[in-house]
């Protein structure tokens, strides 16, 4: 049975101080998660280890990194290793996002060395696909998808992918307001699954997680986790207030 999961991504926002209210005001609020289902927080890497204090002994909840380099170590000034994450005990990083691919050059290829550093440290990556407006104005996403996951991901063993979270995310919903309707998600999300059943056979392809991303609010997160292949969402603007955060985690299947 693949999980259901709200993730919050907070991007680069809040001070350490607001990070630890709104996890305490999270906390405070939710009921208990059905097994099936975990709420993840990707917060900065300064927050990484306050927020595993917050949410200590909470067995659904999951700290996550919102990016790590490729290489193991060494001198690469600034980076974060997955080495280090593993030393902080964090079980997910968040791979490729839109923001990552346009404001810092990352490329298919890079990605996929990303990820096999993460599945190497037993990190569990959250990788981000989807496509700007102008493929889905061509409605040549589906290729670009599938190129997105034929060069990142499809090097990978089956035992390898089942360890990966995947994450739709079309560009022009994300940080817009404008959301894809819950069809066009379940589009994607069948299309998705059907070319990771297509690869690994349709065994594997149930047991990965896709998350929806892209203007997620407590407003129409049920609607879009009611879709058979969603399997919850990658959430930012909306992962910063709690009683959002709390009613999306609650939307979930
Ligand atoms: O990682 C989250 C996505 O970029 C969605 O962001 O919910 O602010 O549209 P958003």
């Amino acid at each position: 049975m693949r999980k259901q999961i709200a993730a919050a991504n907070w991007k680069m926002n809040l001070t350490i101080e607001q990070g630890a209210a709104l996890l305490e005001g999270i906390i405070a609020k939710q009921q208990n998660l059905k097994e099936d289902q975990q709420a993840i927080f990707a917060v900065p890497a300064p927050y990484i280890q306050m927020a595993q204090h917050k949410i200590a002994g909470k067995e659904s909840m999951f700290v996550a990194a919102q990016n790590c380099y490729s290489k193991k170590n060494g001198a690469y000034t600034g980076e974060t290793s997955v080495e280090m994450l593993q030393s902080l005990g964090v079980k997910y990083v968040v791979l490729g996002h839109s923001e990552r691919r346009e404001y810092f050059q990352e490329s298919n290829q890079l990605l996929a060395e990303k990820l096999n550093i993460c599945l190497e440290y037993n990190i569990h990556p959250i990788f981000c696909c989807g496509e700007p407006l102008n493929i889905r104005e061509a409605n040549t996403q589906n290729e670009y998808v599938a190129k997105q996951l034929e060069e990142s991901l499809f090097h990978l063993s089956a035992e390898q992918v089942q360890q990966v979270v995947i994450a739709y995310e079309p560009i022009w919903a994300i940080g817009t307001g404008k959301t894809a309707t819950s069809e066009q998600a379940q589009e994607m999300h069948a299309f998705i699954r059907e070319q990771l059943a297509v690869k690994y056979g349709s065994g594997v392809a149930a047991n990965i997680s896709i998350l929806y991303g892209g203007s997620v609010k407590a407003a129409n997160a049920a609607e879009i986790f009611s879709q058979p292949d969603v399997d919850g969402g990658l959430v930012g603007g909306a992962s910063l207030v709690v009683d959002e955060f709390v009613a999306i985690i609650g939307a979930l299947k």
